[in-house]
């Protein structure tokens, strides 16, 4: 039995958009595709088409034409007058886009894979100014701004605009249950008769602060609740979603049992502040929702080079409620929750008694609690919230680590290196690598040389096999000499993300090395039977930002590892008992 969709409120422009084809018009758009020239979607892009092609942006029918972009970015209408915030257009290289005709020509849009999910009939090409847009939408060029350098930086130079045919929704494999389109969460609605809703959108793991703050807004509306996470695209440095879906899953039993619903969102954010908070509720609108929680904030997209916010702590409240009226959505608005110790409950920071204590725990704060496995307070969150936090973000001393040696040739990384993985081995725990320079030569980069362009590659590849072993919770011990800075740091922003990274500097100076040459190398190299030969005839760059640096004149190799085992000891990357 389907029940009836007729009393939700209705889309935005009045009808709700879907653009898939029949069955029938997909085949024949398949059967004529060989002939259209195909763009491979970038993952914003695939992000935005879903939400185009399920009604989600609805009254959207394709990327934006010109028109439609201008009177966006200027003045937030599309040319039919009617309001919405941001320019959603396929951006494509200069190339490319010289080779359509306006009017005629047919775009397949591909996936990653290479899967036609839908048919472009072009009806503009045009150059933006990608500058003014940035101006225009979000208040800035900087490059901090997570939306404006996307334009700016990422983004391709020109746009195409024009309608949409879908033959196929972008291929989603998790959560499968989760995932609604605007017509079916509609349905949804109307089979639990749901009549008022408000959504709550997130883009971070929610704890009580937010329970508190979204069961008030339900209760002071007296709607139903839907949250409704963004799973497409977020701020850079983000928590994953799959670790947040579970979170939000685990926290929907706080709930009165049949009030609150999950539901997850495809979307790529722009991190476009007031602009943006509009642009969700009409989205949330398409969906079927009342009502809308603008908190503090909204889609903030943090601070500019002078450390000064990219907008106001309210200016998204204040804009949303001068166009309250034509978004059709009501705003519920919210102040920071915070903790008042003494009464152990959460209020609005604005209601807080004078003198009362008040406590709050920063993202940054939750971070460093859960590295270094320290106790987070359950007046901050739920115990199971925790825990599954603690499944993604291991206490130091159970996440994956990279030791990366660098030092001329003879300076005894190796000698280190092999004496370092005997005691992890003697301790036990964490799967141990050794990516010594000679191994890697072997196995990895048989083919290279030593130009820096050959080295660069070597110490790429390198890093890349390490990142792997740290994501996956192992030690990967590296030892080439690795002498470029650039690369050595290149290394490091690959490994960070993961697990740890500490660059060990074996100082040995170069007249020790070649005293000892212990392979012949540097007489080889003197003799000019090796060129390129690192401290002989190619440069090393001493590294300025290496955790240990060891200098092996005046250590053995094991008072030399005993400095590195002291060193994880002291940042928490060996755990107590010894056990890592
Ligand atoms: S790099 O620069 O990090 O890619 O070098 P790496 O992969 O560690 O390789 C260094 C080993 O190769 C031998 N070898 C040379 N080293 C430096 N310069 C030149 N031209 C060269 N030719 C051969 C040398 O044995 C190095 O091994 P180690 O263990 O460092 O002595």
């Amino acid at each position: 039995m389907t029940a009836s969709t007729s009393h939700l409120i209705p889309p935005h422009g009045g009808e709700l958009i879907d653009l898939v084809a029949s069955n029938e018009r997909v085949s024949e758009l398949k059967a004529h595709s060989r002939e259209w020239p195909s763009w491979d979607l970038t993952p914003r892009q695939i992000c935005d088409l879903e939400l185009l092609l399920s009604g989600g942006f609805s009254p959207l029918k394709g990327f934006m034409n010109r028109a439609d972009y201008e009177g966006v970015c200027q003045n937030m209408r599309l040319s039919s007058g009617l309001l919405w915030p941001m320019p959603i257009t396929l951006d494509v290289k200069e190339e490319f886009a010289k080779s359509l005709k306006p009017g005629s020509s047919k775009i397949a849009l591909r996936d990653a894979e290479g899967v036609m999910l839908a048919v472009l009939h072009v009806e503009d090409v045009w150059q933006p100014d990608r500058q003014a847009e940035a101006k225009s939408v979000f208040g800035t060029t900087s490059k901090l701004h997570p939306g404006a350098d996307y334009v700016l930086n990422k983004s391709n130079p020109w746009y195409v605009g024009g309608r949409l045919e879908g033959t196929q929704m972008p291929s989603q494999y998790d959560f499968r249950s989760l995932r609604m389109t605007p017509a079916e969460l509609r349905g949804e609605f109307a089979r639990l008769g749901w009549r008022r809703v408000v959504a709550f959108q997130t883009r971070n793991p929610m704890h009580r602060a937010h329970v508190e703050l979204t069961f008030r807004a339900a209760k002071q509306v007296e709607a139903n609740l839907l949250i409704q996470p963004v799973v497409g695209m977020t701020k850079p440095g983000d928590v994953d979603y799959f670790t947040r879906v579970r979170c939000y899953q685990l926290l929907l039993s706080k709930f009165p049992a049949g009030t609150v619903k999950l539901s997850l969102l495809p979307l790529a954010m722009r991190m476009g502040g007031p602009r943006e908070a509009i642009w969700h509720a009409l989205i949330r609108k398409n969906h079927g929702v009342t009502h809308f929680i603008v908190g503090r904030d909204h889609a903030g997209p943090g601070k500019d080079e002078n450390g000064k916010p990219f907008y106001g702590p309210y200016e998204a409240q204040e804009l949303f409620k001068k166009h309250e009226a034509e978004i059709g959505v009501t705003m519920v608005p919210f102040n920071m929750m915070v903790y008042l110790e003494d009464q152990d409950k959460y209020v609005p920071d604005n209601e807080v008694p004078n003198d009362s204590r008040v406590l709050n725990i920063s993202g940054t704060e939750l971070r460093q609690r859960l590295n270094e496995g320290r106790d987070i307070p359950s007046w901050f969150t739920y115990p199971e919230v925790v825990q599954e936090l603690r499944r993604s973000f291991p206490a130091r001393h159970k996440q994956g680590l990279t030791i990366f040696f660098t030092g001329l040739s003879g300076s005894g990384k190796s000698t280190i290196a092999n004496v370092l993985m005997t005691k992890f081995l003697e301790t036990g725990g964490r799967p141990v690598t050794i990516l010594d320079g000679d191994l890697v030569r072997k196995h990895l980069s048989s083919e290279l040389g030593f130009s820096k362009e050959h080295r660069d590659i070597n110490i790429r590849r390198i890093g890349y096999v390490a990142s792997e072993i740290t994501k996956n919770g192992g030690i990967a011990i590296c030892a080439p000499i690795a002498p470029y800075d650039a690369v050595r740091k290149q290394v490091r922003s690959m490994v960070e993300p993961v697990g740890g990274f500490i660059l060990v500097h074996v100082a040995t100076p170069v007249e020790t090395c070649e005293q000892r040459d212990r392979k012949g190398l540097y007489a080889k190299a003197r003799a000019g039977i090796i060129k390129e030969f690192t401290g002989i005839s190619d440069p090393y760059e001493v590294p300025a930002d290496a955790e240990v640096v060891i200098n092996t004149t005046d250590l053995s190799p094991e008072e030399a590892a005993q400095e590195i085992i002291l060193h994880l000891e002291r940042e928490g990357f060996i755990g107590v008992n010894g056990n890592h």
